[in-house]
């Protein structure tokens, strides 16, 4: 049951239009929606450095997960290109990781649109054979996952390196208000990033949803000397602890649950590259010289445009929508922000596992209501509001 006045739902509707915004992805620089410096590109970067493997996250996915990690190769067998609701390609053509970025040419709004009903949630669309190894299989292999991590390392100015840890997710499960399920997507990006400087790890951050939360790296848990991130259920929002988490602040109706399920360790796994975000070149580390690199630079989205009205798979209450749109893909998660947050000017740094931070409160004063056609990308932008 809703319990929920009118002004509140009022309120929720703004805060949502905003989050609709902010969903697809950020503020920060956007880059450009180019193939790559590909002339510049040399055959692989150097190697790791060994501190971004040293302090790499472990995740914790949710005990009763069924939405498992996913293999952004596997990803692309059962997808295909669209263009407003159009396949771009016949059903036989598929895409590669070595050759994505050409569908640029079509602009921002392409869509890997899945070949199967999500509903009926095929076997690679959970990643069912991805499940990482439990403990007591082999100690070496204890993590591993056949869905491969994304292990992007940036060199920035004062010796500082910021590496990402991308988790790909072939599906996002969204969480129930009352029976009502809302933001499930295909195609799902998630990171971790850490921040080192002189190699010395200082902060990190979780992403969650739109936005996320930073820490201190000295508050966070650890196994040894890594730090644990919980992917919640379904949504697999990062978190630096186990438990419930309200989101859709302030009126706290949606949760996400974590708990210590399966470790997931990308290291065992994992395709690492070097990024020059000045150059936008992306090289694979000498460590994995064979991790392909244009899929990098697909401008596009890694899962289906939402579900239009009148399909029996949408609805939508309070501006909330059963099915969204699927994300774009890392590059265009800001590697070049100077602050340890994906949303950059809101970025606090928590020194305390407990500590309650200002949770900036977002209101729709000052914003000009510029971007929705471009972010919500849907053809009829009073449609979708009916
Ligand atoms: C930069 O960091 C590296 C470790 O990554 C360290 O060996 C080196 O001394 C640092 N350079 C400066 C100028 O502090």
């Amino acid at each position: 049951m809703f319990l929920l006045t009118k002004q509140w739902l009022g309120a929720w509707f703004s805060l949502s239009g905003l989050r609709w915004v902010w969903d697809g992805d950020t503020t920060g620089t956007k880059p450009a929606l180019g193939t790559g410096n590909k002339g510049l590109e040399k055959a692989t970067g150097g190697f790791v450095p060994h501190f971004v493997i040293d302090y790499a996250p472990y995740v914790h996915l949710y005990s009763e997960e069924i939405f498992l990690p996913g293999d952004i190769g596997e990803h692309l067998e059962h997808t295909i290109p669209y263009l407003n609701y159009t396949p771009l390609t016949s059903l036989h053509t598929r895409q590669s990781l070595t050759s994505l970025s050409h569908l640029n040419r079509f602009g921002p709004h392409v869509y890997l649109t899945s070949d199967d009903d999500p509903e009926t949630q095929p076997s690679w669309l959970r990643g069912d054979h991805n499940r990482p190894v439990p403990i007591g299989h082999g100690e070496t292999d204890v993590g591993a996952s056949t869905a491969p991590g994304i292990i992007i390392w940036t060199e920035k100015e004062n010796n500082v390196t910021d590496a990402f840890y991308f988790y790909f997710y072939s599906f996002n499960l969204g969480n129930t208000v009352a029976g009502w399920r809302f933001g499930n997507h295909v195609g799902d990006w998630e990171h971790t990033a850490v921040r080192f400087i002189d190699g010395v790890p200082q902060s990190i951050f979780y992403s969650e949803h739109s936005g996320g939360v930073a820490y201190e790296y000295g508050a966070v848990e650890k196994i040894g000397i890594r730090p644990v991130c919980y992917s919640a259920v379904g949504s697999h929002a990062n978190y630096a602890r186990p438990g419930t988490h309200y989101y859709a602040i302030p009126f706290h109706l949606l949760a996400d649950h974590t708990d210590k399920g399966p470790l997931w360790d990308v290291t065992k796994n994992s395709y690492m590259y070097n990024y020059d975000v000045d150059h936008d070149i992306l090289k694979p580390s000498r460590d994995t010289p064979g991790a392909p690199v244009d899929w990098f630079h697909f401008g596009g989205r890694w899962g289906d445009m939402m579900y239009r009205p009148g399909d029996r798979r949408q609805w939508v209450i309070a501006g909330q929508y059963h099915y969204v749109h699927g994300p774009t893909g890392p590059k265009f998660k800001n590697l070049a922000r100077k602050e340890i947050c994906q949303n950059e000017g809101v970025c606090v740094v928590r020194s305390s596992l407990t500590e309650e931070a200002e949770i900036p409160f977002v209101t729709l004063e000052g914003w000009d209501g510029e971007d929705v056609d471009e972010w919500a990308g849907l053809p009829d932008e009073k449609e979708k509001r009916n």
